[in-house]
C-alpha cells in the first residue's frame, strides 16, 4: 500500500509516541478504579491526580480547578450549561465561528428557553468584531470564544475580547482545543474564566479533555457519582487522562511541537500553491492563523471532487467540516465570513504536524494544482 500523505491533523493527530507510551503505562498501572481505596485503586488515583497537576501547572491554576471530561465537546457542553445555573433566561454570547460543540448545545439551550443566545459577527477574515461583541457582552452570563478556528486556523483577538468581557463583567469561555500547544502563548496569563483543552488535539490518544475554571466551579452535566469533586460523574479514563496530563506537561516545557517550524512549512506551502493555482484564495490570508492550517478556496473547484482526486493521489485532506454521512455540508464559518456559496464549494483544508515533511507538502500541492487546473472551465 502506498503511504498516505496525511494532511488532516486538525481532525485527528497521529498520537505522539511519547504520549502513547504514557497511555500504555497508565493502562497497565492504572487499570483499577481510582475511587477504590485499596492499593491498585490508589495507584490509578495517583495517575489521575498527577495529570491534574500537569494541566493545572500549564494553566496557572490549582489542581482543584481542573475537571476531566471524555472529550472537548463534553467539556464545552458543561461550560455552557453552567451559565444557566442562576435561573431566568441569561444571555449567552458566542462568536459566529465557534465549533458545533458550542453552537449546537447553545442552540438547544435557547430552544429550551434556558438562555437567550446571541452570535457575534466576524469580519471577512473570520475575526470576531469587537464592537458588536462588546454590546452583546454587557449583562451576559457567558461569552464563548474559539481561540483558533478549526476550519480556517484564524486566531481570535483574545486579549481584546478578554478586556471587553472584563469591562462588561461577563465570564469568558475559551475553546482552546486547536490553539493550545500550537500557538506560542502563555495560557496561564491569557484572559479566560473557563477554558477547554482536548487531549487528542494535543497529540494524546483520544478519551480525555479538561474544563478548567478560574471562577465558580461548573456544576455537573453528567451525574451519577462523586468523581471529579462531584463535577463529572463516571469512572475516570485513567490512561487517557494520564496522556492528556503528559501532553500539557510537554506544552509547558515547549517540547510538544515547534510552532515556528510548522509556520515556516505553512508559508512555503502557501507560496507554492498561490503560484501554481491562479485565483486561489488562502482563507484569512492576512490574519494571524494556526501555523499548521491552510484553508483554501479553489476557483471553480468542488470540494468533494477535489478530495476524491487527492485521495486517489494518496493525499488525505478535508473540506473542514463534513456531516456524518460523509457528504459535505455548508460551512457556517465561511458563511459567517461572507464567502458566497459558489466560492465555498471549492473549499479545502490542509492541516499538518511535526512529522509532515516538505516533500510531502510539495507533492500534495502539485497534486492539488493538477486537480485545480482540470476543474477550471475552458474559456475561449
Ligand atoms: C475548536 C474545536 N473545539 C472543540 C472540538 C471538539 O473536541 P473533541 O473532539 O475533543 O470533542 C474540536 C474538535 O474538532 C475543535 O476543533
Amino acid at each position: 500500500m502506498r503511504p498516505v500523505i496525511y494532511l488532516d491533523h486538525n481532525a485527528a493527530n497521529p498520537p505522539d509516541p511519547r504520549l502513547v507510551a504514557v497511555f500504555r503505562a497508565a493502562l497497565e498501572a492504572g487499570w483499577a478504579n481510582p475511587s477504590s481505596p485499596h492499593g491498585p485503586g490508589r495507584r490509578a488515583r495517583a495517575l489521575v491526580e498527577a495529570a491534574r497537576e500537569q494541566v493545572a501547572a500549564l494553566l496557572g491554576v490549582a489542581p482543584g480547578q481542573v475537571t476531566f471530561a471524555a472529550s472537548g465537546t463534553e467539556a464545552l457542553n458543561q461550560a455552557l450549561a453552567a451559565a444557566t445555573t442562576s435561573g431566568g433566561r441569561p444571555r449567552v454570547v458566542a462568536s459566529a465561528v465557534e465549533h458545533p460543540a458550542v453552537l449546537e448545545p447553545l442552540a438547544a439551550l435557547a430552544a429550551a428557553g434556558r438562555v437567550d443566545a446571541a452570535l457575534a459577527p466576524v469580519d471577512p477574515a473570520g475575526r470576531v468584531l469587537v464592537e458588536p461583541l462588546a454590546d452583546l457582552a454587557r449583562g451576559a452570563a457567558l461569552v464563548a470564544l474559539i481561540a483558533a478556528q478549526n476550519e480556517t486556523g484564524v486566531v481570535q483577538p483574545l486579549d481584546t475580547v478578554g478586556r471587553v468581557c472584563a469591562a462588561a463583567g461577563a465570564p469568558l469561555l475559551v475553546d482552546a482545543s486547536q490553539a493550545l500547544g500550537r500557538l506560542p502563548r502563555d495560557w496561564a496569563r491569557a484572559p479566560w474564566d473557563l477554558l477547554v483543552v482536548s487531549g487528542h488535539k494535543l497529540r494524546a490518544p483520544r478519551g480525555a479533555a479538561a474544563l478548567v475554571h478560574r471562577g465558580a466551579p461548573p456544576p455537573p452535566l453528567v451525574r451519577g457519582g462523586p468523581q471529579e469533586l462531584g463535577r463529572r460523574a463516571g469512572t475516570e479514563d485513567v490512561a487517557a487522562i494520564a496522556a492528556l496530563g503528559a501532553a500539557c506537561d510537554l506544552v509547558r516545557r515547549g517540547e510538544l511541537l515547534d510552532p515556528a517550524a510548522l509556520l515556516a512549512l505553512r508559508e512555503r506551502l502557501e507560496a507554492r500553491l498561490l503560484e501554481a493555482v491562479p485565483g486561489l484564495v488562502v482563507v484569512g490570508h492576512d490574519a494571524e492563523r494556526l501555523p499548521q492550517t491552510v484553508a483554501l478556496l479553489v476557483p471553480d473547484g468542488d470540494s468533494e471532487a477535489l478530495l476524491a482526486g487527492l485521495d486517489l493521489a494518496g493525499v488525505a485532506a478535508s473540506a473542514g467540516a463534513a456531516c456524518s454521512s460523509g457528504s459535505l455540508v455548508r460551512s457556517h464559518v465561511l458563511d459567517a465570513m461572507g464567502v458566497d456559496e459558489a466560492r465555498a464549494r471549492g473549499r479545502l483544508r490542509l492541516s499538518f504536524g511535526p512529522e509532515t515533511t516538505w516533500e510531502e507538502l510539495a507533492t500534495a500541492a502539485d497534486a492539488l494544482a493538477g486537480l485545480a487546473r482540470r476543474s477550471r472551465p475552458c474559456r475561449r
